[in-house]
């Protein structure tokens, strides 16, 4: 069976990481991996906010996050106005889920392609307030077009009174004409949340050409930024009504301030996080990106073809953009959450490789990454030890 040509290797780019070299590190979306420089930068403003804590936080913090904020926005394609910068991704969700006075009778509607922790965060808000929540089934193969009209079908004007749709689906690795459905979420007047935790760095994107009420996205899984560090974006009839999880002395700063301003954290991420887009810049955006989606689009192959998977059962549910693709694994493998976790456990600790494993509606998946720190030879070195592993 023929297998596309890995890309290309892009040079040095393996050591800008502080990986374990004993390690197949082949998911970049769950976590992702600080490079080297970006590291040192956070830990030189570490070292400027131990050397006087006082100076740090009280003179001009606030304004060099407003600074950062500028730059990350700017990135995003985002209202800079409208941005406000997050821990993650979960934490812009349920800043964006409890400031909507949600009433016994509204409904939050969601897809089930959606992340584990943010169907819990739409579940006890909704046990909070009395509203419920609806779980819309879109099939991995149905076309961007049976999407839009599954989720037009799946609304109820006057009580859906938020969608949340993910940009690039975690558990499937599909992506989702997020325009498009913003687009008929507005015309029954449905608001709309776009979780594009996946989207900044692997994509090229514009959050302000989605058009969606609110976007989340994280900086630390593609952007190369420091952990902690996510964006949430508001439109501006809603930045009002937008209220932070804690009250800070920044409450009555307004958007996107009052927000950002957790009291005592550490928000060196935050300020290092450009220094990891100049990375990615300077490795060049296009290269990147093109390398990982084929490398991903590699690996997934010399996978599925070891497992015995037909090439037609290789799915591509993100496009050939996306630097995450899916390997279908062998009925029985990880029927429920519980298995796909202990079988990703087993996978790394016999194996040695770092992989991401989903049970969706009872399948299990394997969620191969592409990134600029692999290599072919770490898929074809898993490629040749899963099938017995999985025997
Ligand atoms: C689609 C999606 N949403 C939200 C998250 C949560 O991200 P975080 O843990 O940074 O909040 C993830 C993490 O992988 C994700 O894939």
């Amino acid at each position: 069976m023929t297998v596309p040509q890995p890309p290309e290797p892009i040079p040095g780019a393996r050591l800008l990481f502080s990986l374990d070299p004993s390690v197949s590190h082949l998911n970049h979306g769950s976590f992702g991996a600080v490079p080297i420089g970006v590291q040192r930068a956070q830990q030189r403003l570490r070292d400027e906010m131990e050397a006087n804590p006082l100076r740090f936080f009280t003179q001009g913090l606030v304004d060099r996050i407003a600074h950062t904020r500028r730059h990350l926005a700017t990135f995003l394609g985002a209202d800079p106005d409208g941005t406000a910068l997050v821990g993650n991704a979960t934490t812009g969700v349920a800043v964006v889920l409890q400031s909507l006075g949600l009433r016994p009778g509204d409904e939050v509607v969601t897809t089930d392609h959606g992340y584990g922790a943010v169907a819990f965060s739409v579940a006890r808000e909704c046990r909070r307030t009395g509203a419920v929540s609806r779980t819309l089934p879109v099939p991995l193969t149905a076309s961007d077009e049976e999407v839009v009209e599954i989720i037009r079908a799946g609304l109820r004007p006057g009580r859906t009174k938020l969608l949340i749709v993910d940009q690039i689906t975690s558990p499937t690795a599909r992506l989702f004409p997020t325009a498009a459905i913003v687009g008929v979420a507005r015309e029954h007047g449905v608001p709309v949340l776009v979780d594009g935790a996946h989207a900044p760095g692997m994509l090229p994107i514009s959050v302000a050409s989605i058009g969606a009420d609110f976007w989340v996205g994280n900086l630390h899984k593609w952007a190369y930024a420091p952990r902690g560090t996510a964006a949430l974006v508001v439109a501006e009839g809603w930045r009002e009504r937008i209220q932070p999880l804690v009250v800070s002395w920044e409450q009555d700063s307004g958007f996107p301030t009052r927000v950002e301003w957790q009291a005592t954290l550490d928000y060196t991420a935050w300020l290092a996080a450009p220094v990891g887009l100049f990375t990615l810049r300077t490795l060049g955006l296009d290269r990147v990106r093109a390398h990982n989606a084929a490398l991903a689009a590699y690996g997934q192959r010399v996978v599925g073809d070891a497992l015995g998977v037909a090439p037609a059962d290789l799915l591509e549910p993100g496009g050939p953009a996306v630097a995450m693709r899916l390997v279908p694994l062998p009925p029985g493998a990880a029927p429920t959450i519980d298995a796909a976790r202990e079988l990703r456990a087993r996978i790394a600790e016999r194996l040695a490789a770092e992989v991401s494993v989903a049970s969706w509606h009872g399948q299990g998946w394997l969620r191969l990454c592409g990134q600029v720190y692999n290599t072919p030879e770490e898929y074809d070195r898993l490629a040749a030890r899963l099938p017995a592993l999985l025997a």
